[in-house]
């Protein structure tokens, strides 16, 4: 798909792979709605894609309240005339063992990494379907193919999004020719452990970063833009992206 002129909206767009990937929508022509919830990077984000001559918006979105949601797709529907691409990538990871109990994180993490996913799908589809064209990515990860011990819940958030995302393309890839893309990283340099209350599970993540050489969000990046850049028959379905010396 030719991406200048397109209308795209990223969320997660203040941080990590979402930023990265709204940077290269921009320089190929996008115009860039940045979603996330610390308006105050988004805002700083918005203002370096414009001083490269780019177009983008910040838009305040918090992807587990509805409401906000509709609001922040009716914004930037809006401001330049419709939608054609969404990235769905907000996500967290406070990972921890199940016994440990931490429900309150259990539940954030379905609510943020798959109620949310839903959330912006259900308020992004009916533009896309009013067009008869689009392109869907939404973010999974390795934890959306394998299941690692900690990471129970957070696995389970992102299987359901690799479900999700393959049934999504069934039902609209012909019918509304609609494309949808499941990204699969490994290991990225994010501010993802951030968010690890469990100080044992956090050190266990950081230390990975000795065994192996993390992807940059670029990395992952350049992945989206393959996908969406792929002709229009084209219909990248999943991405499963890791560095070359990750061992599992
Ligand atoms: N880093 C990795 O190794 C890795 C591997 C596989 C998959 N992933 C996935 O990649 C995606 C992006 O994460 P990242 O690694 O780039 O980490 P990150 O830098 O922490 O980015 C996470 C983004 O999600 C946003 N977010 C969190 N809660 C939100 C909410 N309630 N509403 C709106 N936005 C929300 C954050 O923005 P605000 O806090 O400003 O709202 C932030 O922009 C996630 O889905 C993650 O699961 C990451």
């Amino acid at each position: 798909m030719e991406l200048n002129g397109k209308i795209a909206l990223v969320t997660g767009a203040s941080s990590g792979i979402g930023a990265a990937t709204a940077l290269k929508l921009a320089a190929a022509g996008a115009k860039v709605g940045l979603a996330a919830r610390r308006v105050v990077r988004l805002d700083k984000l918005a203002d370096q894609i414009r001083t490269t001559g780019g177009e983008a918006i910040a838009i305040e979105m918090d992807v587990v309240d509805r409401a906000s949601v509709e609001a922040g797709v009716a914004k930037l529907v809006q401001a330049y005339g419709g939608l054609d691409i969404v990235f769905n990538n907000a996500g967290l990871m406070p990972i921890s063992d199940v016994e440990a109990l931490k429900v309150g994180e259990w539940h954030r993490m379905v609510d943020v990494n798959v109620k949310g996913l839903m959330n912006s799908t259900a308020a992004a589809l009916p533009h896309l379907i009013e067009r008869g064209s689009g392109h869907i990515v939404n973010t999974s990860s390795i934890a959306g193919r394998k299941v690692f011990a900690g990471l129970a819940v957070y696995c389970a958030t992102k299987h359901a999004v690799s479900a999700f995302t393959e049934g999504l393309r069934l039902e609209v890839g012909k019918k509304h020719n609609i494309r949808v893309t499941s990204i699969q990283p490994g290991a990225v340099d994010t501010e993802l452990f951030n968010h690890i209350s469990d100080e044992g599970y956090r050190d266990q993540m950081e230390g990975l970063r000795d065994q192996m050489s993390f992807l940059s969000c670029d990395n992952i990046a350049d992945t989206v833009m393959f996908a969406l850049q792929a002709p229009a028959h084209v219909n990248v379905a999943e991405l499963f992206v890791l560095p070359t010396d990750q061992p599992w």
